[in-house]
Order: C-alpha cells, then structure tokens, then sequence
C-alpha cells in the first residue's frame, strides 16, 4: 500500500510512525465499584452463573422495558440466542452490516439461514435504510443492525415486520 506524496512511506513500509503511542479508541471506565464487584464475585465462589449474572438480567430487563432479561457470556451468544428463539433457521434470511464484527453474519450461519450484507451510510458508517428496504424478501426473518462507535442505528425492522436485533460496537 502506497501513502499520499505529502506523508511519505507508511510506518508498516518502514515510514516514521505518526504516534509514538497507541491511540486507544474507547477505553474501558473501571473504578474502584467495578473492581469491588469483581472481588466480591470471585470471593462468592460464584464465577459462572449465580446471584450476579441473575441481577444483570433483571437489570437488563428493567432498562430496556423487557419482561425478562439473561446475561449470557458474550454478545455473540446473545445474538445466536435472540436468533435462535425465534425459530430463525434454513430457508431464511437475515440481514446485517457490512461494517461490523465477523460474529453478527457468523451466528446467522450458526442457525443455518443466509447472510445478507448491505453497505452503511458512509456518514455514519450505519445500516443505510433505504438499502434495507431494497434488500427485504419474503425471506427475511431478522436485521441484526449495528450501532456503530456509540450511534444508534436508524430502526425501520418493525415498518418491514421484521425482528430486529442490537449489536454495539465501540472500534473504528
Ligand atoms: C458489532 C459487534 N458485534 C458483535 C461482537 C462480538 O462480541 P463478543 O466478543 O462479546 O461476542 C463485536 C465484538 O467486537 C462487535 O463489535
């Protein structure tokens, strides 16, 4: 790859690296309640399930408006989990970002249905909706859409009658 005349070999070329340090785009906020909570958990001899992954639940629940709320481990079993409850499997479509992480397109083949990628709005680098509406078949069961670096995505799922499901990502 070849960097713009103005700047000269790039640092993976050999170039003079334009920072000395890594830029970290969202650092993780721990204080000392986080790390209070951590202790407390390991000291409860509950490092799996158990009374904290219930209480995240019910306060999952409670944010978002839901009957009910489960932690699980990861976001990706989340949305396999979300996927799976509802009956989405072969012969099925679904539909998610092409700027995203490889796991919101892999649990869709994890349940056997299609992966149908559609570009962002270079803007915002969101699900652009006018491209998910002409994306939409009779066999599109879900859009998992992803609200990139803190942005939520535009929301039209329920305008298509299709589920919609979150995943957040905080990298560039
Ligand atoms: C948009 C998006 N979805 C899903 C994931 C997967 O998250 P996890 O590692 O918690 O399974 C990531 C992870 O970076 C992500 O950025």
């Amino acid at each position: 790859m070849s960097a713009p005349a103005t700047f000269g070999p790039l640092a993976a070329d050999g170039g003079t690296p334009v920072r000395e340090r890594f830029l970290p785009v969202a650092l993780p906020s721990v204080g000392e309640a986080e790390k209070q909570a951590v202790l407390e958990t390991l000291e409860s001899g509950w490092v799996t399930t158990g009374p904290k992954a219930i209480e995240l639940g019910r306060r999952i629940a409670e944010a978002s408006g839901a009957a009910q709320g489960l932690a699980v481990n990861s976001c990706t079993g989340a949305l396999h989990l979300a996927l799976a409850a509802w009956g989405i499997g072969p012969g099925d479509e679904v539909i998610t970002s092409t700027w995203t992480f490889a796991s919101t397109a892999n649990v869709v083949i994890h349940c056997g249905a299609k992966v149908v990628l559609v570009d962002v709005d270079p803007r915002t680098k969101n699900l652009d909706p006018e491209k998910v509406a002409r994306a939409i078949t009779p066999r599109t069961k879900a859009i998992i859409a992803v609200d990139f670096a803190g942005q939520r995505a535009e929301r039209r799922g329920g305008a298509h009658g299709r589920r919609v499901s979150s995943s957040a990502s905080t990298f560039e």
